[in-house]
């Protein structure tokens, strides 16, 4: 298994496979779903998938097509470098830029590095995860997941790997029908057939589709040939269906024997500590203190996990090392008992420390569901 987008897009699975050796990844070419935006896009457009908004793939320096769209679409325009970047690929009209001149630069230096660019039209709605499992023949799905990408509350500040995730418990979010899962579901189905059909190679592994419910249902915003993080850590500690069964029925080409997943009927909401300062500016080598006792720093409690991620142990003590250093996990029968059950484990630990305090809250959870009121109306 291999967990990771980079090993995954440099080839990794394809390694494995030379070494005689089944690999629950996908290989290289498949891959090229999340390492590629403009190889995602052609493909749906070419089988004619019904979940892109408007796109322009450009890779001429001179491309007057580039201020068509800009105009067109009154500059309400997403701008996305055709290669991994480390987070700064992706920039949003109204929050990045707010003229041509500006677009344009970016535009060239992508267009430069690495032949194309993407542009988009700027989609309006609600985003959500669906994370599936698939063989090349089959998708099965995980329950549909909220991340929270910017570092600050109310939605404000740098965009992060994801500050925290929830889902509820019937495995979708307050403002999606099952309607809109079964529609994403077939996106994700349409998808993977379509990768077989182009580079004649079943896709399997992980196909986490980025979602976003708009006024005209449900698009593609991009995805990704791995699991989330966080979404991982709402997803597999409630997973009742045996993951490692999973995996070897994926590699395999048998995922169609499992019938579905089974999750326990609960809600999740997950948030990250980080160090004062993440994404930008973090502290680290600074230690932090908990209620449990090193190494056997585990928490107990049915309801509620810890997941140690970017901290060290060093002389007894927890360091942070910079990046999001704690995963907290609240379980509950319903979102308002998960968020209880994270917040009390939060409570657990002390240092140059923040959170966003308003995931899961429901405040928050309400706010969304009014904005994809007042859109659908
Ligand atoms: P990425 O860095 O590729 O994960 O994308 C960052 C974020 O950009 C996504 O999570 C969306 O919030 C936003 N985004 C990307 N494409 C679009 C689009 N066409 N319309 C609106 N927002 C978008
Ligand atoms: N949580 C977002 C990601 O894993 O890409």
């Amino acid at each position: 298994i291999i967990g990771p987008d980079d090993p995954i897009g440099a080839g990794g699975t394809d390694a494995v496979h030379r070494a005689g050796a089944k690999c629950f990844a996908p290989t290289k070419l498949c891959a090229q779903l999340e390492s590629s935006k403009a190889f995602t896009r052609n493909l749906l457009k070419k089988h004619n998938i019904d979940a892109s908004p408007d796109f322009l793939v450009s890779t001429n320096a001179q491309d007057p097509q580039r201020r068509f769209f800009y105009d067109q679409l009154q500059g309400q325009i997403v701008v996305k470098a055709d290669g991994l970047l480390g987070g700064k690929g992706v920039l949003i009209a109204g929050e990045h830029f707010s003229s041509f001149d500006a677009v344009e630069s970016f535009a060239l230096a992508s267009i430069e590095k690495f032949g194309r660019v993407v542009f988009e039209e700027k989609l309006i709605g609600q985003e959500f995860s669906l994370i599936s499992i698939v063989d090349g023949t089959t998708v099965l799905d995980t329950p549909a997941i909220q991340d929270h990408k910017r570092a600050y509350e109310n939605d404000e500040g740098p965009n992060t790997g994801g500050m925290g995730c929830v889902s509820d418990e019937h495995h979708r979010l307050p403002f999606l029908s099952e309607y809109d899962i079964a529609h994403a579901h077939q996106i994700t189905d349409q998808t993977m057939k379509a990768i077989k059909s182009e580079t004649g190679q079943a896709f399997v592994g992980v196909m986490y589709g980025g979602f976003i419910k708009t006024a005209n249902g449900v698009k593609l915003i991009e995805y990704n040939a791995r699991f989330g993080d966080p979404e991982a850590l709402n997803i597999l500690p409630i997973m009742k269906t045996d993951f490692l069964e999973v995996c070897q029925k994926a590699v395999d080409g048998r995922l169609s024997d499992i019938h579905h997943l089974e999750f326990e009927p609960v809600a999740t909401v997950v948030r990250y500590l980080c160090p004062k300062g993440y994404p930008t500016n973090a502290v680290r080598n600074v230690p932090i203190t908990t209620h449990f006792s090193l190494p056997q720093h585990k928490a107990q409690e049915e309801n509620q996990q810890v997941f140690y991620a970017s901290v060290a142990e060093e002389n007894g003590q927890m360091i942070l090392k910079g990046s999001r250093a704690i995963g907290v996990l609240g379980i509950g029968k319903d979102l308002q008992e998960a968020y209880l059950n994270n917040q009390a484990l939060i409570d657990k630990f002390e240092g140059p420390l923040f959170y966003r305090k308003d995931i899961g809250t429901i405040e928050l959870i309400q706010s969304r569901v009014d904005h994809m009121n007042s859109i659908l109306n």
